[in-house]
Formats: C-alpha cells, sequence, structure tokens
C-alpha cells in the first residue's frame, strides 16, 4: 500500500477530497483503523483521558505519549501516524520542544507531531520545522489550556477570538505547518479559515466545511459511554457489546458451560 505523506494530504484538498482522522493508542486497534482506511492516525494526549482515566490532558507524559506511539507505529503500514505533544513539552520554550519532537520521532517512528496554539508557539513550530519535522496546528477549543478557558464550550464565538484564530490560522500555514486541528469552533467561522487557507483543516465540532474531520476513537465506537456532546457521531456501541460478551462470559464460566469438550486438551 501506497503510505499516505503530508503532501498527499494538501493534494486531496487541492482536489476536494475530505481527509478522514481518527486517534489510537494501542497496536491492536490502530491496526484495525489502519485496515479501515484511515488517512490519518492521531496519537492523541486525549490517551490521558480515554486510556489512563485523568480528567484532563495535562498529566500524561512524554514518555507514555512515547509509548502509545511506538505501538500504533508497529502497526500501521498506510495512514500518517501523527503524535501529540503532551503539556509542557513545548509552551515557551522551542528547545525544549524540538528535544521533545526529537524524542517522539526518534523512539517512536511517527511521522509527524502536533501542538496546541497559534502565536504563542511560533517559536517552538519554527525550530522544529528546521529539523526536518512536519508539524500539526491546533487552534479553537486548545484542551491543554482548559484551566485558562474554564469550560469546554465552543470558543471564538466573540469576534475578538474569531478574528484571533484567523489570523492564528494563517500564520501556522505561514511557518509551514502542513494542516492544523479545528476543534470546537463555530461552522461558518471554520469555513471561512478552511477556505483562506491551501493546507487542510481537521475539524472536531466545527461543522461540514472543514478539510477533513476527526474523532477520537473511543468515543465514536461507544465506548465512553458517558460522553454525549452535539458534534459526536457514534460508529457502534461498543460498550453494550463488550459488557454483554463478559457477562455472558461469567455465566458460560459459572454454569460450567465453558470450556466445552472440543474447548480443551
Ligand atoms: O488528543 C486528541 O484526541 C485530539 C483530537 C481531539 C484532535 O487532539
Ligand atoms: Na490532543
Amino acid at each position: 500500500v501506497k503510505r499516505i505523506t503530508t503532501h498527499v494530504l494538501q493534494a486531496m484538498k487541492a482536489k476536494g477530497e475530505k481527509i478522514a482522522m481518527l486517534t489510537a493508542y494501542d497496536f491492536s486497534l490502530a491496526g484495525i483503523i489502519d485496515a479501515g482506511g484511515i488517512d490519518i492516525i492521531l496519537v492523541g494526549d486525549s490517551a490521558s483521558n480515554v486510556i489512563h482515566g485523568h480528567e484532563t490532558t495535562l498529566p500524561i507524559t512524554l514518555d507514555q505519549m512515547i509509548d502509545h506511539a511506538s505501538a500504533v507505529v508497529r502497526a500501521v503500514s498506510r495512514a500518517l501516524v501523527v503524535v501529540d505533544l503532551p503539556f509542557g513539552t513545548y509552551q515557551g520554550n522551542s528547545k525544549l520542544a524540538l528535544e521533545s519532537s526529537i524524542r517522539i520521532m526518534k523512539e517512536s517512528g511517527a511521522h509527524a507531531v502536533k501542538m496546541e496554539g497559534g502565536a504563542q508557539v511560533a517559536d517552538s513550530i519554527r525550530r522544529i520545522l528546521s529539523a526536518g519535522i512536519p508539524v500539526m496546528g491546533h487552534l479553537g477549543l486548545i484542551p491543554q489550556s482548559i484551566y485558562k478557558f474554564g469550560t469546554y464550550a465552543v470558543r471564538a464565538k466573540e469576534d475578538a477570538e474569531a478574528i484571533q484564530l484567523q489570523e492564528d490560522a494563517k500564520l501556522l500555514q505561514e511557518l509551514g505547518c502542513f494542516g492544523m486541528v479545528l476543534e470546537k469552533i463555530p461552522a461558518h467561522l471554520a469555513k471561512k479559515v478552511s477556505e483562506s487557507l491551501f493546507i487542510p483543516t481537521i475539524g472536531i465540532g466545527a461543522g461540514q466545511h472543514c478539510d477533513g474531520q476527526v474523532l477520537v476513537t473511543h468515543d465514536m465506537l461507544g465506548i465512553n459511554k458517558d460522553f454525549s456532546p452535539r458534534f459526536l457521531r457514534r460508529y457502534a456501541d461498543l460498550y453494550e457489546t463488550i459488557k454483554g460478551a463478559v457477562e455472558h462470559y461469567v455465566k458460560d464460566v459459572k454454569a460450567q458451560d465453558f470450556p466445552n469438550d472440543q474447548e480443551q486438551y
């Protein structure tokens, strides 16, 4: 199979072909997701929530992200694998940002890094790109800043923040980012930003006019039962499927139905 590259993604935008992106954090699911024809696999710091059980994305470490990323890379033969720089490994320090990115690329074999923010991380982006490492941006609701926002509500509804977001998007493109995630912003703003750029925008809660879409795999598979924002479409109900299978197994073991004559040596 032909690998997806950052160049392929820009060609897809130019052709008007939408880009499909999902998260993965482990070998088994990453392999299934890659086989399903996904274009980008994000080793998101959402692993902090869905894998490690933290309330926010802030506690996950660079070592943990590299662990997840190496497992994902071993399973993937087609998708572009992008890894989130976790909180505290790039903000306000471009040297640290480069060192963190080099560790991710070297130790996991991933293809690109992603970081949150616009102008405030420009120096870090410049320095990472100068080392030949592709960078994806992330604007709008940036979860590593949750304590600054104070809420997970839609961002950039007010003019000032919307104007700032458009400037940041332009800046990310000028710096040389190959694309950016737009999270939880009004659809009309995401449309305007997407039309103003030649690099692709990947939306989550940002409407139908983005150049691609991303969801957290555990959310779209219905493993996370208690998370139902408007932007989430569930493509499976794995919580019920897995719980049902476990209940069935428990019942069979207790009833001495499993294992049967054929299921032993
Ligand atoms: O960490 C993550 O899963 C993300 C996506 C929601 C874009 O950043
Ligand atoms: Na993230």
